[in-house]
């Protein structure tokens, strides 16, 4: 088992924000989800996957149809999520066969890639758990409720964090174990008990799709790629 890489790719949210299950709507022709789940896929050292989908037998199914049509059903596992994204990720980890590191992804960010990942692999060493991140670029201002500006932040330092997240699997599964408040990613939970995260730098173009306006903007990155 030593170096065993396992993922787990998130598709069991509600899409609330993008007008329902946008893990299944399609973008360049095929069900959101399956853009992540290729990367994977094609990552040689990625010997388990686990897609997570909601509890239901219409998601089953439909997850099950893409992933043939993509000729990805073999490489993957598929379980039921939960009610908050952590338990998901919960029981995505109980679906992994052995493996000693953990990548965690949120399938709404559809361009990740092998080099992503990779890396991710990579900086995980130094403290056993890594995410890739992006400078803030913008200047940063607290306000007030009247949308008066208290505060210029200094910008040195920080970091907005995505997915791919990569763990020690048993680090992984303490946090999980231990920490039952409400959070928005796993990296936080290590920090919750203590633990140390790493940061890697990533790309601006890893973005999340969350709105409807996502998708258009995803659509015309992807054509811009073709071209
Ligand atoms: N996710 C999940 N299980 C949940 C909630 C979220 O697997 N109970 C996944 C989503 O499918 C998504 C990722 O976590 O890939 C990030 O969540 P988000 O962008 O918030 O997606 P949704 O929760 O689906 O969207 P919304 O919050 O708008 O309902
Ligand atoms: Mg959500």
């Amino acid at each position: 088992m030593p170096d065993t890489v396992g993922a787990i790719v998130l598709a069991a949210g509600q899409g609330l924000r993008a007008g329902g299950a946008k893990q299944f709507q399609p973008l360049a022709g095929v069900p959101l989800f399956i853009h992540a789940v290729r990367a994977f896929a094609a990552c040689e050292s990625i010997a388990r996957l686990v897609i997570v989908i909601p509890q239901d037998a219409s998601a089953d199914l439909m997850a099950r149809e893409a992933l043939d049509e993509a000729a990805l059903g073999s490489r993957c596992d598929l379980v039921a999520g939960g009610r908050r994204r952590q338990d998901s990720v919960h029981n995505g980890l109980r679906a992994l066969g052995a493996c000693e590191w953990v990548v965690v992804h949120d399938s709404a960010r559809p361009f990740v890639d092998r080099q992503m990942i990779e890396a991710g692999l990579l900086a995980v060493r130094a403290t056993g758990a890594a995410s890739i991140a992006t400078p803030l670029s913008d200047t940063l201002k607290q306000a007030g409720r009247d949308m008066v500006v208290t505060h210029t932040l200094p910008r040195e330092g920080l970091w907005t964090v995505q997915t791919p997240q990569v763990f020690r699997r048993t680090l992984l599964e303490e946090a999980h174990a231990q920490v039952s408040e409400d959070v928005t990613d796993d990296a936080t939970m290590i920090e919750r008990i203590d633990g140390r995260v790493t940061l890697y730098a990533g790309s601006s173009s890893n973005i999340k799709i969350t709105t409807a306006d996502d998708f258009r903007l995803a659509e015309l990155m992807l054509a811009s790629k073709r071209t």
